[in-house]
């Protein structure tokens, strides 16, 4: 008896939970941490701060700061098997997939039994920027590098991928605030993909870092937070097939082709995505800041202008999303196409947790969606 079913395949019209940590208004483009607009906490906070906002619902005072920034520095080590099992991973194999791996491996060492609730969050905010850095100096072929207590989080971030053995690293106040923005403004996002699939392992009983590890596999799909990386790899083709935009705009419009603009459209959003304002603005000033010349973000701007004027478009209420213009950040800092759904995952980091620990605290039921089902009636063999 289906009577009582909804089918609603993709969830589009589902409420799953009851949530106080983000609130989306697609219609007028509008982004709430709780309560608090996302263009407000990208000029007064930093992600630090913002990570505390989500994770305990308030901004935290000068001492609860203080104490959240240590503890993160008192837990920024990982135990010395983890380097021997990076070891063991193909160069070539995704570092999403790595640091999926990574971060379920880590309950096995991280003296999972013993650590306290609330510290959990901070070990993982304090060791998941260890294990991205990791991943990506592995890949590039550089030895550990490891935090400096004396560093900001974001900064110590950026020294751990970048500094070169016995050299001094140099911190760039203009890199560190625009990747500190760039985390702020991918904390949450209510339940999109590997949100809800973090709270559906959470709902289960599974452990938080093998909750987060899955929240890592959910985003690194390219409809998802795997889409930054397609969105420069789509602009590349672009170029190299001459830069002819209204071919690649038609395409995307070619019901019989697959090819979709990347970077753009969005469930929820229907009118601009304010975080895609936000960050097309950093990858101006930062380009400019850093005196690069990158035709992919003029041909971005220029995609952007055809795209948003055209009627198939405008009908289909397609905007840029997060994902059109970070890319050009991370290529600007010097973040490799591969890492850039790393960087999506370090900033979405304080967001899953908070509602890992929003379904724990309300003790919601574990999940388990019904189906239509459509097979063969009762037959025997
Ligand atoms: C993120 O959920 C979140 O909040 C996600 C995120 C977060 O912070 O967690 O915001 C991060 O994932 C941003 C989205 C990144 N993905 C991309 O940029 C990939 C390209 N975008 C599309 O694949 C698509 O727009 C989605 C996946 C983002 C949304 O898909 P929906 O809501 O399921 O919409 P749909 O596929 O049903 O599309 C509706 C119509 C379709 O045409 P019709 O069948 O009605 O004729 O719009 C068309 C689609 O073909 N369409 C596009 C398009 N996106 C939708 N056509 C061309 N290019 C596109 N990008």
């Amino acid at each position: 008896n289906t009577g009582f079913i909804t089918f609603d395949p993709g969830f589009k019209n589902t409420g799953i939970v009851k949530s106080s940590i983000s609130f989306i208004d697609g219609e007028k483009g509008i982004l709430l941490y709780r309560g608090y607009p996302v263009e407000q906490i990208i000029k007064k906070c930093s992600f630090i701060e913002t990570s505390y906002l989500l994770l305990n619902g308030e901004l935290p005072n000068t001492e609860q700061l203080n104490f959240f920034s240590e503890k993160i520095k008192e837990f920024n080590s990982i135990n010395h098997k983890i380097y021997q099992i990076l070891d063991k991973f193909p160069v070539f194999y995704h570092p999403m997939g790595i640091l999926s791996s990574l971060t379920c491996i880590l309950t096995a060492f991280t003296d999972y039994i013993n650590i306290k609730e609330e510290d959990m969050f901070l070990h993982l905010l304090a060791k998941l920027p260890v294990l991205a850095a990791l991943t990506y100096r592995k890949k590039v072929g550089l030895p550990p590098s490891y935090a400096d207590k004396d560093l900001y989080y974001t900064s110590n971030l950026l020294k751990m991928f970048f500094s070169i053995p016995k050299k001094c690293y140099q911190i760039n106040p203009i890199i560190t605030d625009a990747l500190d923005k760039l985390l702020i403004l991918h904390a949450d996002h209510e339940q999109n993909c590997s949100t809800t699939t973090v709270r559906l392992l959470g709902s289960a009983y599974v452990g938080l870092f093998s909750s987060i590890s899955s929240g890592i596999s959910a985003l690194w799909g390219r409809l998802h937070g795997g889409a930054n990386q397609a969105v420069i790899e789509m602009l590349e083709n672009i170029i190299k097939s001459g830069g002819n935009i209204n071919k690649w705009v038609d395409k995307a419009k070619d019901k019989k082709d697959p090819f979709r603009l990347m970077g753009f459209g969005h469930r929820i959003y229907k009118n601009f995505d304010p975080r895609a304002k936000i960050v097309k603005k950093i990858a101006e000033k930062i380009i400019c800041e850093l005196g690069i010349h990158d035709p992919i973000l003029e041909l971005a701007k220029k995609l952007e202008k055809i795209a948003i004027q055209d009627p198939y478009f405008i009908e289909k209420k397609l905007y840029p999303n997060i994902d059109f213009y970070s890319g050009i950040i991370y290529q600007a800092i010097g973040i490799p196409k591969d890492m850039f759904t790393v960087m999506f995952a370090l900033g979405r980091l304080p967001g899953w947790m908070a509602h890992w620990k929003e379904m724990r605290l309300n003790q919601e039921p574990i999940g388990r969606p019904r189906q239509i089902y459509i097979g063969y009636k009762k037959r025997n063999i």
